[in-house]
C-alpha cells in the first residue's frame, strides 16, 4: 500500500500534522505504538503560546480551548521574600492560554476521528528505510501482522524515545545535550488553584511552581533531587515542602487535598540536528527536548508541524521542494531560541548548588534586575508568550 505521508507517532506533533495536512488535501497515515486510552491520559504541561492558540483556532481546533481554557495576561516571579508580576498584555499586547496538553490531545484525536484520518494504534516494531530514495517505506507489526507502507515522505513525530531520529546516520546526526542535576516532582490535585495566575518561585529550599488546569484542578511542582522517588513523597510531605517555598500570601491561602497524580521528571535540554534527512522529517520531541520551565515543549511541537505541513502542502500543490529543503533550518532557528529561553529560565529559577556562592549572587542580581527593568521584563514576556512562527 502506498500513501503520500506516513507519520510515526500519534502524540500532539503527529496528530496535529495529520490534521493540518488533511485540511489542505494531503493524506497521511499515523502509526502510534501506545493505545488510544494511554495517549489520551498522559498528563503534560498546560500553557499554550498566543501563536499556538491562533494556529489551533485557524484550523478548527479552538472551540473547546476557548470555552474551557483561561487567558492569562501575566505571571508572578517570587524570590528573596519578594514577588513581582510580569505583565504580558502591557509588554507584548498578548497573553497565553492555560489549557492542558491532555485536552489538546483529546481535541486532536476527536478531529482525526471526525475526518476519518487513519490512526493505527498499538503498532510495534516500527522500522523505516529508503530515506534517500523516492520510495521510502515504514514497516510495523499490528495485531501480530507484519505490514509495510510505501510513501513519498515520512514524518518522525515519535518523541524522544522513538526510532525515527536514529534512522539518520550517525555521521550526519549531531546531538547537543544538557542534563540538569535535579528534577521536578509534580502533583495534580482537585483543589482550587492558590493564585489566578502562575507563580514561579525561587526559594533557598528550591524552585516551586503553582499552575492549574481549571478552577477546581491545581498543578504544582517542586524542584527535587534526581535520586528521590514519588513514593518518598506522601501528600503531606509534598504540601509542606511546597508551602515552605511559596511567597507570603500564597503559602497561607494554599488549599491542600489528596493528589490524583504524582510523578517525577528529570530536566534536560536536547537538540538533534539536522531535523531532516532525505525524505524523513523530524518534528517535536523526536528532535528536541526542553526543560519544562516556561512550558515550551508542546508549543515547539506545534510550530514544527506548522512549518512541515506548509512545506508538504507546497510540495503537493505547487510541486516545489523549496519548503522541504528549508524545513530543518527554519525549524531549528525557532527551536534554538526556545531552548535558550528554557535553559535561561531554568538557571534563573532553580537552586544550583554546583555554581557556588558566586553563581548564587549572579542569580540574585539577575532576579533583582528583572524585577525592576521593563526592558528585561519585555524580553522575558516576548519569549514566554511565544516568538513568531
Ligand atoms: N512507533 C510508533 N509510535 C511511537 C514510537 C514508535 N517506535 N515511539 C514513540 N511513539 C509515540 C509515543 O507513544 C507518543 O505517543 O510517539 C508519540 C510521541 O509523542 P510525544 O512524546 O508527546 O511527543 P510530541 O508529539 O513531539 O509532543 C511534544 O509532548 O511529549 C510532550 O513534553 C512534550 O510537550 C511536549 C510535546
Ligand atoms: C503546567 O501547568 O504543567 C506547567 C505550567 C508552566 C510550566 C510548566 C508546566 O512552565
Amino acid at each position: 500500500m502506498r500513501v503520500p505521508v506516513v507519520i510515526i507517532g500519534g502524540g500532539p506533533a503527529g496528530s496535529l500534522l495529520a490534521h493540518l495536512l488533511h485540511r489542505q488535501g494531503v493524506e497521511s497515515v499515523v502509526l502510534e505504538q501506545r493505545s488510544r486510552e494511554y495517549v489520551l491520559s498522559r498528563i503534560r504541561a498546560g500553557v499554550l503560546e498566543h501563536g499556538a492558540c491562533e494556529l489551533l483556532r485557524e484550523h478548527g481546533l479552538g472551540e473547546r480551548m476557548d470555552r474551557e481554557g483561561f487567558e492569562h495576561h501575566g505571571v508572578s516571579l517570587a524570590f528573596a521574600g519578594r514577588r513581582f508580576r510580569v505583565d504580558f498584555e502591557a509588554l507584548t499586547g498578548v497573553g497565553v492560554r492555560i489549557y492542558g496538553q491532555t485536552e489538546v490531545q483529546k481535541d486532536l484525536y476527536a478531529a482525526l476521528e471526525a475526518d476519518d484520518i487513519p490512526l493505527l494504534d498499538e503498532v510495534s516494531d516500527v522500522s523505516l528505510g529508503g530515506l534517500e530514495s523516492e520510495r521510502p517505506w515504514v514497516g510495523f507489526n499490528r495485531a501480530g501482522q507484519e505490514q509495510r507502507l510505501e510513501c513519498d515522505y515520512i514524518a518522525g513525530c515519535d518523541g524522544f524515545h522513538g526510532v525515527s531520529r536514529l534512522a539518520i546516520p550517525e555521521g550526519v546526526r549531531q546531538e547537543h545535550e544538557r542534563e540538569y542535576p535535579f528534577g521536578w516532582l509534580g502533583v495534580l490535585s482537585e483543589t482550587p488553584p492558590v493564585s489566578h495566575e502562575l507563580i514561579y518561585a525561587n526559594h533557598p529550599r528550591g524552585f516551586a511552581l503553582c499552575s492549574m488546569r481549571n478552577e477546581h484542578l491545581s498543578r504544582y511542582y517542586v524542584q527535587c533531587t534526581l535520586d528521590t522517588t514519588a513514593e518518598e513523597w506522601p501528600d503531606e510531605r509534598f504540601w509542606e515542602e511546597l508551602k515552605s517555598r511559596l511567597p507570603g500570601g500564597a503559602a497561607e491561602t494554599l488549599v491542600t487535598g489528596p493528589s490524583i497524580e504524582k510523578s517525577i521528571a528529570p530536566l534536560r535540554s536536547f537538540v538533534s540536528e539536522p531535523m531532516s534527512f532525505g525524505r524523513l522529517f523530524l518534528a517535536g520531541d523526536a528532535a528536541h527536548i526542553v526543560p519544562p520551565t516556561g512550558a515550551k515543549g508542546l508549543n515547539l511541537a506545534i510550530s514544527d508541524v506548522t512549518y512541515l505541513s506548509r512545506a508538504l502542502v507546497e510540495r503537493y500543490r505547487d510541486g516545489s521542494d523549496a519548503g522541504l529543503e528549508a524545513y530543518s533550518d527554519k525549524a531549528l532557528a525557532r527551536v534554538w531560541k526556545a531552548v535558550r529561553f528554557s535553559w535561561w529560565m531554568t538557571n534563573l529559577m532553580h537552586r544550583l548548588p554546583e555554581t557556588g556562592a558566586f553563581g548564587q549572587r549572579v542569580q540574585d542580581a539577575e532576579l533583582d534586575y528583572l524585577s525592576g527593568s521593563l526592558a528585561a521584563q519585555t524580553a522575558f514576556a516576548e519569549n514566554y508568550v511565544g516568538l513568531p512562527v
